[in-house]
């Protein structure tokens, strides 16, 4: 569905957030004022699928600032904030497809609807548009290469890539330094718990809180909730990141039994099926359930409605189910994000690096006119540097530089004392 912008308030409201915003992110900015005269990205056509929000906004606006031509959706249908939607729409002139709380047919429409400029460059977060691209629109277009933002998107197109499936070069934006390290972990750990906080205000100080995963994003959330004064508990399915977390000062148990003392279950795995049926019925009268990865299914909402007598919307983001068991049990944001569903997404400041990133790796691809091969490749470390650097430069923190001596006796190996 394009956007129709009918509510010109509702625009003047996205353009104070995404200029908000902007005031926030200074590394993106800065590359905004080194390459806007040069327009270095005029005539690339770029179609974007990363959530709506006023940070994204910031990044729509660089990327056209520089000369691209865009198309824009969301990439899950309950995280885009309209009046930002309205926004890119009005004042910056771009193609949104996007509105919160599409149904599945509309959402994949709105993907369709970006693939129809012919991009040149696709900028992911999930990779839905990128294998929407593989399946035939893509014969249409002169394609560079595309970006991913996410974990869970790398780990499908690494997949694509193993299938021998994969048609054009992606940079796996999510996995430099100083996106996953910051966004991951600060990001999702304080946004995670602002979604929960405005879906249910309870007080968190005392809570179990049962983490499931303790990649980035479990790490970041079960920090910031211990800081609360919650007693957190991880779940892990891989030996070495259970002992990280319990050496981190975590419990770690199972599901199984953490799901009958938990009043908030946090999952992050990136995985499907993670609280079942069988944890379901242990459930605390109160329980309250958020998935922070990318996909809604790590918490089972159909094993939820087959064990529940009945279901009521208390607030915009809550549902209240009555087990048979006699609890009543809270979703939040129907099992989607629920950072980006039932808050803001991560804060301005942290997402300054990850678009900076974004904006740096579609430079590359742009330079590389389609030479790259189609593979899955890294951010190069100059680049994770340069942005880390930058953000130093920001907060105006200083650091050391190695001498000359020091660099020969970290490279050599002869001087040991
Ligand atoms: N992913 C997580 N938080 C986000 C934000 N604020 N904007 C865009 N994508 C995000």
């Amino acid at each position: 569905m394009n956007y129709h912008v009918k509510d010109i308030s509702l625009a003047q409201e996205g353009k104070k957030k995404i200029d908000w915003a902007e005031a926030h992110m200074p590394v993106l900015v800065a590359l905004r004022h080194k390459y806007e005269d040069e327009k270095p990205l005029k005539g690339i056509k770029i179609a974007g699928c990363l959530h709506v929000t006023k940070e994204t906004g910031v990044l729509a606006r660089v990327l056209q600032s520089v000369g691209a031509e865009l198309a824009w959706c969301g990439c899950n249908p309950l995280s885009t904030q309209d009046d930002v939607a309205a926004s890119l729409a009005t004042d910056e002139h771009i193609s949104v497809f996007a509105r919160r709380g599409v149904s599945t047919r509309e959402y994949y429409d709105d993907i369709r609807s970006v693939m129809a400029i012919e991009p040149n460059i696709t900028i992911d977060d999930g990779a839905d548009l990128t294998i929407e691209m593989h399946k035939d629109m893509m014969a249409k277009s002169v394609i560079y290469g595309g970006t991913e933002e996410t974990t869970t998107g790398v780990v499908r197109l690494r997949a694509l890539q193993t299938a021998g499936k994969l048609k054009y070069p992606i940079i796996a934006v999510n996995d430099a330094e100083t996106k996953h390290d910051f966004d991951n972990v600060y990001g999702t750990g304080q946004s995670a718990l602002d979604g929960i906080i405005r879906a249910t205000n309870i007080l968190l100080a005392g809570k179990n809180v049962i983490v499931a995963g303790y990649g980035h994003v479990g790490k970041g959330i079960a920090k910031r909730a211990a800081g609360m004064g919650c007693n957190v508990t991880v779940t892990e399915v891989d030996p070495i990141a259970a002992l990280k977390a319990k050496l981190d000062g975590f419990s770690v148990s199972q599901m199984l039994s953490a799901s009958a003392t938990g009043d908030v279950f946090i999952t992050t795995t990136g995985c499907k099926g993670v609280i079942s049926e069988e944890e379901i019925v242990r459930m605390k009268d109160g329980a309250i359930l958020a998935n922070a990865g990318h996909f809604n299914v790590e918490i089972s909402i159909p094993a939820i409605e087959a064990q529940s007598t009945n279901s009521t919307r208390i607030n915009e983001h809550t549902v209240q189910y009555k087990l048979k068991t006699g609890s009543r049990i809270y979703l939040i944001a129907e099992g989607r994000l629920v950072n980006l569903a039932a808050a803001e997404g991560h804060p301005s400041e942290v997402m300054d690096m990850s678009f900076a990133n974004q904006f740096l790796s579609v430079m590359k691809l742009a330079e590389s006119k389609g030479s790259m091969k189609p593979l899955v490749y890294n951010v190069e470390i100059s680049q994770d540097r340069e942005i880390a650097l930058a953000k130093l430069e920001s907060m105006r923190i200083q650091i050391d530089n190695l001498t000359d001596e020091q660099r020969l006796y970290l490279e050599g190996f002869s001087e040991g004392t």
